[in-house]
This record gives structure tokens, C-alpha cells and sequence, in this order.
């Protein structure tokens, strides 16, 4: 009964000091032992900053790039089919120029050709190496099909064949097919698609 007393009090302190004065709003910070990177330096958007050249926080996209998540416009150039519809378009959107085509040819060189073949009849270097089953531009299927479909594989791939979406950008899908199709056209010309004057040589 002697201590009951001092034992007590110290109960009520030791209560009162742990549970008595939570959640008291104050202005004061809180004492930080480990700040866990609370607060960092950082870029606001819209913001004047001085990081940069041109003193703008938020910079223009890189020229070729496409922000992610962007929701892209349903137009054949970019799906290859009919706006609104799942039907391929049947020739491509883009003029066709001396400088599409020969874009064309450089990209498909590089980004088709290994599986391909450069004359498109799918014998191309991979295929010593085990690549089996590529497909050949001069099969009438492949000759008839839209070129919106062909766009669409090289976007997405199909079968065995993976997807270039990433790694060829739009224009130089569509100028790879003008190439695609020169190189199908070279084992369908007739006589009469050679110029008069040349015919003789032939
Ligand atoms: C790594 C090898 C490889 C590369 C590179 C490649 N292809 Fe293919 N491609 C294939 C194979 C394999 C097939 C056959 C797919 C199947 O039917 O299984 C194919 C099929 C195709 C077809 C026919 C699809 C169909 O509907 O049957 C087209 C068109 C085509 N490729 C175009 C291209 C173009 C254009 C490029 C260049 C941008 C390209 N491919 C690059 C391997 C490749």
C-alpha cells in the first residue's frame, strides 16, 4: 500500500504522456528522422525554369516520337484500314515519290531483306540459319493482298512473323510497301510495259 500511491500517479503520467495528446493538429513539421525522400527538387509543369535553354519546364516532344498512351487517330495511314470500318485499305494513302521509293528500298534492305530475300522471294539469309516458312511477295496471295493488310503486319506482326511497329516508323511502312510492290510488279511486267524504244534490246 506504500507504493500504491507513487504507482499510481506514475500510471496516470505514463498514460496521459503516451495516449493524452494524439491527434493534435499543429502547424509545426514533424520531427524527421528519416525523411525518405519526402521532398526532392522537381520540375512543375508549366513553370518558368531556367534548366533549360528555352526557360521552359515542360519541353516539346521529341521530333518522331509519339507520347505514350496518346490516343491515336483512326485514319489509314496510321491503321491501314478504311476510317470506321475493319476493311484494309486497298492502295496505300501516301504518294508514292522517287524519294518514298527509294527510302523504300533502303528500309526494306535493312528491316526485311535478312527474312525476305532482296528480291522479296522469301530466301534471305535468316532462313540458312533455321528461319523457316517466310513468306514470298511473289505468291499471288501476297501479290493480291491490300496493302493496308501488309501494313497492318508489318505494324503487328502475324504468325511467325513479329512486329516492326516499333522499329519502322509510319512513313517508311507504307514507303517499304511501294518498294514490296515494285519488287512484285518486276516478275509481272509484261513486254508492253517496257518503253518502245527499249523493247529492241530486249
Ligand atoms: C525475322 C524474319 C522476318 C523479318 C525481318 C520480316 N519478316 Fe515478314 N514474314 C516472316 C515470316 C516467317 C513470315 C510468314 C509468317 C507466317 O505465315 O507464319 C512472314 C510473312 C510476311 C507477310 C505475309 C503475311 C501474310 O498475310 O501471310 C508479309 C506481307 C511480310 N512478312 C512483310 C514483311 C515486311 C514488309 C517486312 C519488313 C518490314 C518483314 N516482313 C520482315 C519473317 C520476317
Amino acid at each position: 500500500m506504500r507504493y500504491f500511491l507513487t504507482l499510481y500517479i506514475l500510471a496516470i503520467v505514463a498514460f496521459i504522456g503516451i495516449a493524452g495528446f494524439r491527434g493534435e493538429i499543429t502547424r509545426k513539421p514533424p520531427i524527421e528522422v528519416f525523411p525518405d525522400m519526402d521532398r526532392q527538387m522537381k520540375l512543375r509543369p508549366q513553370e518558368p525554369n531556367r534548366f533549360f535553354g528555352n526557360q521552359r519546364s515542360s519541353q516539346p516532344y521529341v521530333e518522331g516520337t509519339i507520347a505514350r498512351g496518346m490516343p491515336y487517330q483512326d485514319i489509314p495511314v496510321n491503321t491501314g484500314r478504311i476510317s470506321g470500318s475493319t476493311n484494309w485499305v486497298e492502295v496505300s494513302p501516301i504518294e508514292i515519290t522517287e524519294s518514298v521509293m527509294s527510302r523504300g528500298r533502303e528500309r526494306y534492305n535493312i528491316s526485311c531483306a535478312p527474312c525476305h530475300g532482296a528480291a522479296g522471294d522469301g530466301k534471305g539469309i535468316t532462313t540458312k540459319y533455321g528461319m523457316v516458312a517466310v513468306a514470298n511477295f511473289h505468291d499471288a496471295r501476297l501479290v493480291e493482298m491490300a496493302d493496308g493488310e501488309i501494313f497492318n503486319t508489318i505494324t503487328h506482326g502475324k504468325n511467325l512473323m513479329g512486329s516492326y511497329g516499333a522499329n519502322v516508323k509510319i512513313e517508311d511502312r507504307w514507303a517499304i510497301i511501294a518498294y514490296l510492290r515494285a519488287l512484285q510488279r518486276s516478275r509481272l511486267s509484261k513486254m508492253d510495259d517496257v518503253p518502245e524504244p527499249q523493247q529492241a534490246a530486249l
